[in-house]
């Protein structure tokens, strides 16, 4: 029988980098991709690969139990990355719940299923859980989180992944499930869908609209880019040790504020704008409640351990993003249409 991996979320921004990574890396193998394909979805993401023999795409809830069972029974899966999760922190304060029901019921759901199907025969097995440095809060202007940083969730999203990681945890110490976890940091680069602050910024840039920034825009996220992600979870999945968690991240940290005024001046070479011209269109709108001021990533461990590194610079990385999104306007012209609009109006009408 062909051996089998599980991807769920796959349809979504970093899922669909990883879908793609393993049909390549993990040659022979079956790739099972389970996305429930959300607003955050989006089947585009995977034209290219889509009609490849060893790809199988399922459209399902990860809170379906019977569905979850049927598939671990077909496939018998050697392993899941589980990367199915509601996102975006903003939606999180205003639908929680909604965070609670994927994030955290959907996470118990396939831990169980994998249980269920494996039992105690789990040598060969993995079960790879992907989640986020906002576990560990917000830092001051000192520090990185390490491995051993103490959970501080303050976000609903955060919350809800720091509660999945415990549930995912807590199965490999009770049951003896072999997981594995990695947080990383703020991610970027094509597909990523335009709620996030760099695709919403370039699509409004190239269309001369407003380019919101929270508070005073002296918010520091770590960015690393989207492939280097894709690339460090194989690294994770293959060589990381069960029951121990990696930290990736690209000791790249930026000011909201600085980051865009790099992106306002990519964006007007590439348009052949006036030097300035995009940066006029910054705009200081109200703070998102409970911002985190800064995160930052020791990324040390996974370097050290298993030997992986981001390939690419901040300034190549961002060069890339802005060339893709800027030669894919149909993507994203797809993604913002329809039901993104009344979210668009909504979110930032009070701002
Ligand atoms: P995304 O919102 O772009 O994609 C999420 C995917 O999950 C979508 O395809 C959606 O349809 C699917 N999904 C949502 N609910 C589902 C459900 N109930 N059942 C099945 N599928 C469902 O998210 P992303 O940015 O690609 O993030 C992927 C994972 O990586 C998440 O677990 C996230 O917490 C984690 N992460 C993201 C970042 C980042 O910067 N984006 C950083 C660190 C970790
Ligand atoms: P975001 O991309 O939503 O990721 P996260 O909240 O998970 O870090 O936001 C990145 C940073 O940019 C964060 O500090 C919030 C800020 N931000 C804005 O200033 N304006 C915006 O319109 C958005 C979406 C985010």
């Amino acid at each position: 029988m062909q051996k089998s991996l599980l991807i769920t979320g796959g349809a979504g921004f970093i899922g669909s980098h990883v879908v793609r990574r393993f049909l390549t890396s993990f040659e022979g193998y079956r790739i099972v991709n389970l996305d429930a394909l959300t607003y955050a979805g989006n089947l585009e993401n995977l034209l290219d690969v889509e009609h490849n023999n060893n790809y199988v795409f399922v459209r399902g809830d990860i809170a379906d139990t019977a569905l979850l069972a049927s598939l671990f029974q077909e496939y018998d899966f050697e392993g899941v990355v589980h990367l199915a999760a509601e996102s975006h922190v903003d939606r999180s304060i205003t639908n929680p719940l909604e965070f609670v029901r994927t994030n955290v019921l959907g996470t118990v759901n396939l831990l169980n299923a994998a249980r269920n199907q494996w039992g105690v025969e789990t040598s060969a097995r993995r079960f790879y859980h992907v989640s986020t440095d906002e576990v560990y809060g917000s830092l001051g202007a000192e520090g990185l989180f390490t491995e051993e940083t103490p959970y501080d969730p303050r976000s609903p999203y955060s919350a809800s992944k720091a509660s999945s990681d415990h549930f995912v945890r807590a199965w490999y110490h009770t049951y003896g499930l072999p997981v594995v976890i990695s947080n990383c940091s703020n991610n970027y680069g094509a597909n990523q869908f335009p709620e996030k602050l760099l695709p919403l910024a370039i699509h409004n840039i190239q269309h001369h609209k407003p380019v919101p920034i929270y508070g005073d825009g002296r918010y520091t996220r770590d960015w690393l880019w989207v492939e280097d992600h894709a690339r460090a979870i194989e690294v994770v999945y293959r060589k990381g040790v069960i029951g121990e968690t990696y930290n990736i991240g690209g000791f790249n940290e930026w000011q909201n504020i600085d980051l865009i005024h790099a992106l306002c001046r990519i964006m007007d070479q590439k348009l052949g704008r006036p030097a300035g011209d995009s940066a006029n269109l910054i705009t200081f709108v109200k703070d998102r409640p409970g911002h985190d001021k800064r995160y930052a990533i020791d990324a040390t461990r996974i370097a050290t351990e298993l030997g992986w590194k981001p390939s690419v610079t901040f300034e190549q990385g961002l060069e890339k993003t802005v060339d893709w999104y800027l030669a894919n306007t149909q993507w994203l012209e797809h993604v913002t249409s329809g039901a993104y609009q009344q979210y668009y109006k909504d979110q930032y009408a009070s701002r």
